[in-house]
């Protein structure tokens, strides 16, 4: 079975921050949003990350870092066997794992 890797950003306001490492399944058509919710429904259901429109780019709430880039979570394909690094946006308030203030 294919899967990917991600790298992602733990930890809370006030807290330093550490990387957790998940190995998702991989299916075809699947964003890096969606491999966060497999690890939320599998692995740890805390992981925290914005979201409401969750694939038309409308919301812009899934914004992060990937692999040093900022892009919306949605819309950015997961690659077979590949390792992504996510992480908060920078330039906002930090909030909790992925999840930063939009004030
Ligand atoms: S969830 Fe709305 S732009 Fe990604």
């Amino acid at each position: 079975m294919s899967t990917v890797k991600l790298r992602v950003t733990r930890g809370e306001a006030g807290s330093e921050p550490a990387v957790a490492s998940y190995e998702v399944p991989y299916r075809d058509g699947m964003s890096l949003l969606d491999a966060i919710f497999w690890i939320r429904e599998h692995e740890d259901p805390s992981l925290a990350v914005r979201y409401s429109c969750r694939s038309a780019n409308a919301c812009k709430e899934c914004s992060a870092i990937v692999d040093g880039k900022a892009g919306f979570l949605c819309s950015i394909r997961a690659q077979a066997g590949s390792e992504v690094r996510v992480e908060p946006l920078t330039g906002r308030p930090w909030i909790k794992d992925l999840a930063t203030s939009l004030d």
